[in-house]
């Protein structure tokens, strides 16, 4: 039978998947033996980079994340390779300048994104602008494709997110996205809100979740039912647990109904079977967990996938496991306070550092770190509940003067392109290319030592001179420690 409205699968197994099961570790050598495999199932769209394979590229696996890319783009020629990209903050922490925002979004597209997923952790508008209008300018013609990132909260509901649909359409993105980060979306809400969003808006309308409470494939079957066009999945060995329902039980859910996806199950057998092996080497060398048992506690304290892997992990270095369920239940208590942002990078790091802090020593906003203060004073947009002023002040300690009212006029004062790459050039590395700025502006410290070990702030005239000092050197192991002290600068 002809599927009548086949469901299309975007497959995150290069991305989220390992994000969210095995910290982001998974290096391009592991992916690369079966990219062309990958390429021939007629996903939707493969993703694979965004902020935390971005960083941990640089600070983990020494890969250059845009050399990634090229190498993903020469394997990847009839899928489109997709982006997550965190609007105003791209892939970093902190909001960046209109200038440094639009040269990454041109460089990520001419190295082969062809989506853009584009979010705010706040759903603040303002601070999708700039990236979707540079996105929808790219000469390489991208997919663009705006977020609603869910989230429940009395400020938060069905309607609320329907209207941000509208917004996002009228700001010409070519699809919406219901950006489910913690599995907080139950199946019968799910039906609901995709029958709203199908009404209200004429563009397709994808759906990510995290099957971290369970809901995962339950919620699916009711949003394709309602009518949702796209679905976020992961083969089966990065599969459930914190990572998306599984590519391959969707497939065959769906096989010989109107939602056919018409993809073929048993092509997807030998890679999942090389990515079983990936995870077990990736396990293994990194010392991780590699599950996640089902939380329904989620819908209280919701913990995006990926950080309640990297959480696991920070309390396991400092010894404290056993301060895991008080966390847990203090990060609610915090995101209130915060005027209940939705739990997604930065705003789940935030305020899961200072429930941390207030957990750890045991008194609550004892020490508030800048990035907690940051959020408060609205450095990172609007939040959805207005912050209690006398809370800003008195327990915070952030000054009245400090509290931004204009938060687009705060924006372009940050760091411009040649402000970072003066700041580089200072460091000794001269002309960088663009790509090495963007690195830098993200990630300063990491990217700098990944520079350096790199060789890239050696010039060619500084590494001849060197090679000329070293031919003189005649003794072996003086040699060697000129060397050495010339590759660790
Ligand atoms: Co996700």
């Amino acid at each position: 039978m002809t599927a009548k409205k086949p469901v299309k699968i975007t497959e995150t197994i290069l991305r989220d998947a390992h994000q969210s099961l095995c910290a982001t570790r998974m290096r391009i050598e592991q992916m690369i033996p079966q990219l062309d495999a990958l390429d021939a199932i007629g996903y939707n769209s493969l993703e694979a980079w965004g902020g935390a394979t971005f960083d941990s590229c640089l600070r983990f696996l020494n890969e250059d994340p845009w050399e990634r890319l090229d190498i993903l783009r020469s394997h990847l020629k009839n899928t489109p390779i997709q982006m997550l990209l965190r609007g105003q903050n791209l892939l970093g922490y902190n909001h960046y300048n209109d200038d440094v925002v639009r040269a990454f979004v041109r460089k990520a597209s001419e190295h082969g994104v062809k989506v853009f997923r584009i979010f705010d952790a706040l759903n603040d508008i303002d601070n999708l602008q700039t990236s979707i209008d540079e996105a929808l300018k790219c000469k390489e013609k991208p997919h663009v494709q705006g977020c609603l990132v869910y989230t429940i909260s009395p400020f938060h509901t069905n309607e609320t997110f329907v209207d941000l649909a509208k917004q996002l359409e009228k700001m010409g993105v070519h699809s919406v996205c219901i950006k489910d980060m913690s599995g907080l979306l139950k199946p019968y809400v799910a039906e609901d809100l995709v029958k709203k969003l199908k009404k209200a808006v004429k563009v397709p309308i994808q759906l990510h979740t995290h099957y971290t409470s369970g809901f995962g494939s339950m919620t699916y079957m009711k949003a394709i039912e309602a009518g949702v066009d796209v679905i976020d999945c992961a083969l089966a060995p990065f599969a459930c647990d914190t990572s998306q329902p599984c590519t391959e039980t969707m497939i065959e859910t769906l096989v010989g109904t109107p939602y056919d996806t018409g993809l073929d199950r048993q092509a997807l057998n030998p890679i999942s079977q090389h990515f079983l092996k990936v995870k077990g080497d990736l396990i293994k060398e990194f010392g991780l967990k590699g599950y996640f048992d089902v939380n329904p506690n989620v819908l209280d304290f919701q913990i995006p996938g990926g950080m309640l892997s990297n959480m696991v992990n920070q309390l396991k270095e400092q010894g404290m496991e056993d301060k895991y369920q008080e966390l847990l239940d203090e990060m609610p208590r915090v995101r209130a306070d915060l005027g209940y942002p939705p739990l997604v990078t930065p705003s789940s790091q935030i305020v899961g550092t200072q429930a941390t802090f207030n957990v750890m020593l045991g008194e609550r906003y004892k020490m508030v770190p800048n990035e907690v203060k940051d959020l408060a004073r609205g450095k990172f947009g609007k939040t959805p509940k207005a912050i209690d002023k006398d809370f800003l002040i008195n327990t915070m300690h952030i000054a009245e003067e400090d509290i931004i009212t204009d938060m687009r006029a705060d924006d372009a004062k940050a760091k411009t392109m040649a402000e970072f790459k003066a700041e580089l050039e200072q460091q000794g590395y001269m002309n960088p290319p663009e790509e090495d700025i963007l690195s830098y502006a993200l990630f300063p410290q990491v990217a700098s030592e990944f520079f350096h070990k790199n060789l890239r702030y050696i010039t060619a005239n500084k590494a001849k001179a060197l090679l000329g000092q070293l031919l003189e050197i005649e003794d072996a192991n003086a040699l060697k420690a000129e060397l050495h002290k010339a590759l660790d600068k």
